[in-house]
């Protein structure tokens, strides 16, 4: 069915780009796709990019080479990008030889370099995840939010969460007595829990525990959606254009379509845009899983079998590990 009007006659949802789309997922080259795209027209671009590390879906190159095509890419992007729009660019690190190289080090100038202006460095912490034996194991990833201009919307209001101590009040000083938090919640600050596994709830049955997220999918790693709907919801309005230009499985356009923003993605496989379009279906079905936003993380009470310090430890001496 086709209609401009997104959400309430229908959604025009194609597979090559067209400024009258609502929902576009394009299976094609990152740069080759932004090219085509209108100058200022999109709010938010939000993704997280190859990160250069041999994962199926790229090729290693040298770290040089691998910033360079970023670069062709992030030229493109500022200048698709509205003046009160956003970047936001989650990496994580190159490794080489065991040699750590944190990639929003090395995106940061290039960024700088094209005019952009770095609001938060968000740090997005997960509990789990590979068990590192000659350097302390990553627990944490990085979201680098951009803005083209001093002028840049910012709807704190719409993703407050609830304040832990809401009755607290100002202690001293005129307002003494007086509340001091906000009735819609406080800031979410920029270190985000929001989990990449439901290591918990899969810890009992399934030993592969990536599997048991209610999202995955065959992708190696795709966003969490609920980490994207913070972004769609604090950094665009309704309508607004969304872009994720290494769409992967659709997370973004599906946060995006979720909270009534048109969404664009490219990518080049074309395993992921197949699952991609059969995931944007399926929302637009109601009958697509998404873990809800805020939903607490699975805390263990302590009581539980598995939690228990088993026996065959207890009987060693610590030497004996070693
Ligand atoms: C880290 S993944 C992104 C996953 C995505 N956030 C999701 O939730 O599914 C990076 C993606 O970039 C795609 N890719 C790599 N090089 C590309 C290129 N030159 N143009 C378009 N897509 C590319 C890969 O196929 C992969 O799906």
């Amino acid at each position: 069915m086709k209609s401009n009007y997104l959400f309430y006659g229908g959604v025009v949802f194609t597979d090559k780009y067209s400024i009258d789309a609502d929902i576009v997922l394009e299976r094609n080259d990152a740069v080759k796709f932004a090219k085509k795209l209108p100058n200022e027209s999109v709010q938010l671009i939000i993704t997280s990019p190859p990160y250069n590390i041999g994962k199926s879906y790229e090729t290693r190159v040298s770290i040089q080479e691998y910033l360079d095509t970023q670069a062709e890419l992030i030229v493109e992007l500022v200048r698709v990008l509205s003046p009160k729009g956003s970047i936001c660019w989650q990496v994580g690190n190159y490794v080489e030889k065991s040699e750590v190289f944190p990639l929003d080090m090395y995106y940061y100038p290039i960024f700088k370099n094209a005019g952009l202006k770095l609001r938060n460095r968000i740090i997005w912490h997960f509990g789990h995840g590979l068990h590192a034996s000659k350097r302390f194991s990553g627990r944490y990833e990085t979201l680098l939010w951009f803005t083209k201009t001093d002028k840049y919307l910012f709807n704190l209001d719409d993703v407050r969460i609830p304040s832990k101590y809401p009755n607290k009040r100002h202690f001293k000083g005129d307002k003494k007595g007086e509340l001091s938090g906000n009735p819609l919640g406080k800031n979410p600050s920029d270190f985000w829990g929001i989990i990449q596994e439901d290591f918990d709830s899969g810890l009992w049955e399934i030993p592969n525990v990536k599997a048991n997220h209610m999202e995955k999918t065959e992708h190696p790693c795709q966003f969490p959606v609920e980490l994207v709907e913070r972004c769609v919801l604090a950094m665009s309005n309704e309508m607004d254009v969304v872009f994720d230009p290494y769409a992967g499985v659709a997370s973004s356009l599906i946060a995006a379509v979720k909270h009534k923003r048109k969404a664009l993605g490219v990518d080049r496989s074309e395993e992921y845009v197949a699952i991609g379009k059969e995931r944007l279906n399926r929302l637009m079905n109601g009958v697509l899983e998404t873990r809800p936003i805020g939903k607490p993380v699975y805390e263990p009470a302590g009581n539980e079998r598995i939690a228990q310090i088993p026996i065959e430890w207890t009987q060693l001496e610590r030497s004996a590990y070693k």
